[in-house]
């Protein structure tokens, strides 16, 4: 297929699967969009649907080596990475369905050592959840059948939970995508998963690190979709939503743009829409900006952001270039049904403290001073509204993350957000106390841990029982 048909085939996210592509890389068909001038931003392939049933939707996913070559039109350099790839793709496949649909997934492991999928911020059953606690992973050669039902519209993603730092540092990632066919429609939508890359393998979270220590906590080449600063053309009048993943190991992101509006965050839409200028993606958070374009092309520009506290060191870069193909009155926002909630009252009583602590110095990083596997089992009592607080004792930020259940934050020091906020992934700030609200409806023991890879590698890692 030639590039041009392949782009309209894939850029706006309709429901048809297309999945016959053999690009390598997130450039399209390798070779195509190699040189000094700016690409197009590219939506990720959806996987073809192998079953007829329009409210099932069955995918197989092949995760193998791959090249990945990252060509920065800016200066005509190129990076290649030996890494890894879902289907021959980095990003991998876009997985869309809708609210009530089951997702059915074969995972055929063409890698030399183990893998697993684990679906990041979706509500489904503990021994579907792709973790190796109490399940075997899936072995070099063997295949393993993923199953489960979508309960939430929202941007969600799928990565393995094997050896994470590794391989989602090589490009094993993709989005989840639950549409709920009750929304009123937008004019297109865009998957952006950006993700930073260096040619060498992950490299732990470390003081001697320049890039680290330096502007966003990433490693190198920030990419979206695979692209280096690709643009996005739309037209003036137009409304888009682009749902953003950040999916790098341990670099933040905190983008800004003009008109700035975002309508979801990790759990689908948002109770009122949110304006605020600069939107913190911290490692494995989702966002879903509204784009309402209108007289002027504009970029989203990715601010550096000390994560280990103090001031921010490095350069402001766009990450993707909004252009216009025809200039226009900027329309008025969507008319979403905002629910506007309220938060729930904080209880006032705990049951499951975690301290998040650790040493950039010695590379040291714990939940209650315990290192994954050595670990005591916390729980929560199933079919209880359960109280989680997470204290930052270390002086670096760090993203806790829970399996299997959302929470609702009840408060950040004290102080609740005007609005419900519900999330799978919130960043905590150095020595923040945050207390979060679980409806423990799921039975399992669910990870909870540091979204920055490498720390939870090093042992960032605990288990909440729902029992
Ligand atoms: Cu996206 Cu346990 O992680
Ligand atoms: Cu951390």
């Amino acid at each position: 297929m030639s590039l041009l048909l392949w782009m309209m085939a894939c850029s706006h996210g309709d429901h048809t699967a297309h999945g016959d592509h053999a690009h390598t890389d997130g450039h399209g068909d390798s070779g195509e969009v190699v040189g000094e001038v700016q690409g197009t931003l590219i939506s990720p392939a959806e996987a073809t649907d192998l079953d007829p049933d329009p409210a099932v939707l069955r995918v197989r996913l092949q995760a193998a080596p791959a090249t990945h070559t990252f060509v920065d039109w800016r200066d005509g350099s190129a990076l290649e990475v030996e890494g890894y790839a879902y289907n021959g793709q980095s990003p991998g496949p876009t997985l869309r369905a809708r609210v009530g649909d089951t997702i059915e997934v074969e995972l055929e492991n063409g890698l030399d050592e183990e893998t697993t999928l684990h679906w990041h911020g979706l509500h489904i059953p503990y021994d579907q959840d792709g973790v190796t606690w109490t399940h075997a992973g899936v072995a070099p050669g063997e295949s393993a059948v993923y199953r489960f039902t979508v309960d939430r519209a929202g941007t969600f993603w799928y990565h393995p939970h094997f050896d994470v730092k590794y391989q989602v540092d090589r490009g094993l990632y993709g989005a989840l995508i639950v549409e709920d066919p009750a929304e009123p429609a937008m004019d297109g939508e865009q998957v952006a998963i950006l993700d930073d890359w260096t040619a060498a393998a992950s490299t732990a979270v470390s003081p001697d690190d320049d890039h680290v220590h330096g502007a966003h906590g990433g490693e190198g080449l920030w990419t979206v979709n695979g692209q280096v600063l690709p643009r996005l053309e739309v037209a003036g009048g137009e409304r888009h939503r682009l749902r953003l993943i950040n999916a790098s190991n341990s670099g933040y992101l905190w983008l800004e743009w003009p008109g700035q509006r975002r309508i979801a965050g990790d759990q689908g839409r948002l109770e009122a829409p949110d304006e605020a200028a600069g939107l913190l993606l911290a490692p494995g958070d989702r966002a879903e900006a509204e784009l309402l374009p209108g007289a002027e092309g504009f970029s989203l520009i990715d601010r550096p952001y000390a994560f280990q506290g103090g001031e921010a060191h490095g350069e402001t870069e766009a990450r993707l270039d909004v252009a216009l193909t025809a200039p226009g009155a900027a329309a008025s926002p969507t008319a979403f049904a905002w629910g506007g909630a309220a938060p729930t009252p904080d209880p006032g009583f705990t049951d499951v403290l975690y301290t998040l602590q650790g040493e950039l110095h010695t590379d040291a990083w714990m939940i209650n001073g315990e290192v994954f596997p050595d670990i005591t089992v916390q729980s929560l009592v199933l079919g209880r509204f359960g109280i989680v607080e997470v204290r930052n004792l270390s002086a670096t930020e760090h993203p806790f993350h829970l399996h299997g259940m959302a929470f609702e934050v009840l408060s950040v020091d004290g102080v609740p957000p005007v609005y419900r906020q519900m999330e799978d992934t919130i960043n905590v700030d150095t020595h923040q106390v945050v207390r979060l609200g679980v409806w423990a409806d799921n039975p399992g023991d669910w990870m909870a841990h540091c979204h920055i890879l490498p720390h939870e590698h090093e042992g960032m890692m605990t288990v909440l029982r729902v029992e």
